[in-house]
C-alpha cells in the first residue's frame, strides 16, 4: 500500500461529474479528503460510450500537483486495444492503470507493460466474467476491479450477485496471499456501501453517488455522507 493511504477508500468517478467543470469536482474531492480519483476511459468499441483521452488525465495530474492535493489517479481503461493507450495514460503518472481481462489478447503482456511504465497494474472483470479469469493473472496484478454493473455508463443499478463474487474474490486473494487491492465499480452509494465493504472490497468507485447535484444535492454533501458511511465500516 502507498504511504499515507487509508485501508478503505472511495474513488470518485469523474465520469459522473459535470464535464465542463472537472476542476470543481477535483476541488470538492480534495476538500472531502479523497485520495483516489477514478477516470473511466471509454473508446466507443469496448463499451458503447466515449469519454476521456490521455490529455485529460495529464491535465488533471498537473492540476492536482499544482494545487498540492494528495490524490492519486486510478485509470480504468474500457478500450478494445489497451496496449495502444497505456504509454499515453502513463504520462499522467497514475497510481494504477486497469485493463479488462476480456479485452487484450495477451493480458499478461499488457499488465507487464503497465508495470514497465511505472504504474500499478489493474485487472477488471465484467459482471458476466467468472472469477477464474483472474487466476493466471494474479501474480502481475496490483489491483482487481470487479464491475458491479455492465460498464459504459454511470448511474446504473448495482447487480446484487456481485456481493457473492466480491466475497469469493476476497477468499481467492487470501488463498493466494495476494496483496492486490480489491476495488468495486458501479452502483455503489450510501445505501449499499457497507455491504460491499463487508463482502471484501477495499476501494469503492462512486460516480453518481458523489457527483449528482440534482434536487438540492451537492458534491460536498454527497462526499461527506459517503465518507461518513465508510468510517462506520469495520474491516
Ligand atoms: C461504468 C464506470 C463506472 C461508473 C460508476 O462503466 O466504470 O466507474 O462511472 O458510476 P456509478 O457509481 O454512478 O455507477
Ligand atoms: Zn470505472
Amino acid at each position: 500500500m502507498m504511504p499515507g493511504m487509508s485501508m478503505l477508500r472511495l474513488a470518485p468517478s469523474l465520469l459522473a461529474a459535470d464535464q465542463t467543470n472537472l476542476q470543481a469536482a477535483v476541488d470538492a474531492c480534495a476538500a472531502a479528503g479523497i485520495q483516489v480519483l477514478h477516470l473511466d476511459v471509454m473508446d466507443g468499441h469496448y463499451v458503447p460510450n466515449l469519454t476521456f483521452g490521455p490529455k485529460v488525465a495529464v491535465d488533471l495530474a498537473r492540476y492536482i500537483t499544482a494545487r498540492e492535493y494528495e490524490m492519486h489517479l486510478d485509470v480504468h481503461l474500457m478500450v478494445t486495444d489497451p496496449d495502444r493507450f497505456v504509454p499515453a495514460f502513463a504520462e499522467a503518472r497514475p497510481a494504477w492503470i486497469t485493463i479488462h481481462a476480456e479485452a487484450p489478447i495477451h493480458p499478461l503482456r499488457t499488465l507487464q507493460l503497465i508495470r514497465d511504465h511505472g504504474c500499478g497494474a489493474g485487472i477488471s472483470l465484467n459482471p458476466g466474467t467468472p472469477l477464474s479469469a483472474l487466476e493466471e493473472l494474479l501474480d502481475l496484478t496490483d489491483l482487481i476491479l470487479l464491475m458491479s454493473v455492465n460498464p459504459g455508463f454511470a448511474g446504473q443499478r448495482f447487480i446484487e450477485s456481485s456481493l457473492d463474487k466480491i466475497a469469493r474474490c476476497r477468499t481467492l486473494l487470501e488463498h493466494r496471499q495476494s496483496l492486490a487491492i480489491l476495488e468495486v465499480d458501479g452502483g455503489i452509494g450510501v445505501a449499499n456501501l457497507s455491504q460491499v465493504v463487508a463482502a471484501g472490497a477495499r476501494m469503492l468507485v462512486v460516480g453518481n453517488a458523489a457527483f449528482d447535484e440534482r434536487e438540492g444535492r451537492t458534491m460536498a454533501g454527497n462526499l461527506a455522507a459517503l465518507q461518513a458511511s465508510l468510517r462506520q465500516c469495520q474491516i
